[in-house]
């Protein structure tokens, strides 16, 4: 806890915040299902009623009176804090930055053409720190946890959720403990114990770490912070749906696709456009939300299409794409409601195809992408092939990953060569022609 203070004392100079005196206005937490609402200090679980997401809702009518577009536009330092009055850390001494948010969103002119767009753009989230878009959920929901007295952090992930907690544990001087299934990517086992954070690998899915991760909070007093069973992680989800409107000259895209396991992505974007809307910074308008899942695991597909307000656990779930493999969703139907309010969908990928347009996006220019960004190119792929979306629309895609923290592909990889002039001229050189 006092390296987190210090760390955080330091960070503060580099940030020049401009917020409300007493930073957040986060009053309280509302169920999801029971509308129930809570203090916000008192719960950092689910809902005691029905065992479902709380969400985070905050005093509006106080934070317009400092939030606005003309003050974002004067915000120039402090990336996803630049939106401190919307997000649930209290005192700028629990602020943890590693530099998280404010990532590009990038014409991808080459990538468009091949899928029949005219108009699309990328968010490039791999850009975060540790890789990956779970970099902001775990920087807030972290700093917000310790600001409530956690010693002791706990998380089931499929693997990138856990480097980002190990990550801003390890900022914050508090403890962790990651859960990922023995088969999660080696890269994110490595990370997390390079990281200095415990690491408890499961014979089991994603949710059999969860058990394991409720029990860890029932008997040693830990917070819980695996996906939606604590209200702050979204929170800082939400800021991708910030920036989007903010980089978009405060307008929404048509379209939003978004590799979908657990759902915080899309359940963070919609709320982050909900907030916008209340404080008069975007109109009614909003995107298509499309999520994209594996064939091997598909459960919020199938509800989708069943039109089922729940998901069904997905029996043997299986995909090369580990963060899309979650048999079963807690915040499933808060996905669900968006993908249908907004007149969105979900489609699922064949898993060859995640791993042939892994290799594309790099030809496409789009760099080495996860194979869960590989995976939302070939569900957008699908959606103009069976012409879901217009060729003109404005439609982002979201690069949740970088590749180097997916499984690698199998590739060929070359001989080495002698280090001989006479040979490169006789062998190589002419194969280079
Ligand atoms: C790179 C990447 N993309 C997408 C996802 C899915 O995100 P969510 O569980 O929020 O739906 C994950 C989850 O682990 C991930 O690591």
């Amino acid at each position: 806890m006092e390296g987190g203070r210090g760390h955080s004392a330091r960070i503060r100079s580099t940030l020049r915040l401009k917020r409300a005196e007493t930073g957040s206005t986060l009053s309280h937490l509302e169920g999801g299902l029971s509308g129930r609402r809570y203090e916000a200090d008192a719960l950092m679980g689910l809902d005691p009623i029905d065992q479902r997401p709380l969400l985070a809702r905050y005093d509006l009518a106080r934070a317009r009176q400092t939030i606005g577009c003309e003050q974002m536009a004067t915000r120039r330092s402090g990336r996803l804090w630049r939106w401190a009055e919307l997000l649930p850390v209290r005192s700028q001494a629990f602020i943890i930055y590693l530099g998280e948010g404010e990532t590009p969103l990038q014409p991808a002119r080459h990538l468009g053409s091949w899928l029949g767009l005219t108009n699309m753009s990328v968010k490039r989230e791999s850009l975060n720190p540790t890789g990956s878009f779970k970099a902001r959920g775990m920087a807030v929901a972290v700093g917000r946890a310790v600001e409530l007295g956690a010693k002791h952090l706990v998380a089931a992930s499929a693997g990138n959720a856990g480097g980002a907690l190990a990550a801003y544990s390890a900022a914050a001087g508090v403890r962790a403990t990651v859960i990922m299934p023995a088969d999660a990517p080696a890269q994110n086992q490595v990370e997390v114990l390079a990281t200095g954070a415990g690491l408890l690998l499961l014979e089991g899915l994603i949710s059999d770490c969860g058990r394991l991760a409720g029990v860890i909070r029932d008997e040693l007093g830990a917070i819980d912070l695996s996906t939606l069973k604590e209200p702050y992680r979204v929170e800082g989800k939400k800021t991708m749906g910030f920036e989007l409107a903010e980089q978009l000259g405060w307008q929404l895209p048509d379209a939003i696709v978004y590799p979908t396991g657990g759902g915080t992505g899309i359940v963070g974007m919609w709320k982050a456009f909900e907030e916008l809307e209340a404080l008069d910074m975007i109109g009614t308008r909003r995107p298509r939300m499309f999520s994209v899942q594996a064939e091997g695991c598909a459960p919020i597909v199938l509800a989708y299409n069943a039109g089922d307000r729940f998901a069904k656990p997905w029996d043997r779930a299986a995909t090369a794409a580990a963060g899309l493999r979650v048999p079963s969703a807690v915040g499933d139907f808060l996905i669900l409601d968006c993908l249908r309010k907004s007149g969105g969908g979900a489609v699922a990928v064949p898993e060859r195809d995640i791993v042939e347009t892994q290799g594309r996006l790099g030809r496409l220019g789009l760099g080495y992408a996860s194979l869960e960004t590989a995976a939302a190119a070939a569900g957008l792929k699908m959606l103009m092939e069976s012409r879901v979306i217009e060729p003109e629309g404005r439609v982002v895609l979201f690069d949740t990953g970088a590749g180097f923290k997916s499984e690698p592909p199998v590739i060929a990889v070359p001989r080495p060569i002698p280090n001989d002039v006479e040979f490169w001229k006789e062998r190589v050189i002419p194969g280079l022609r």
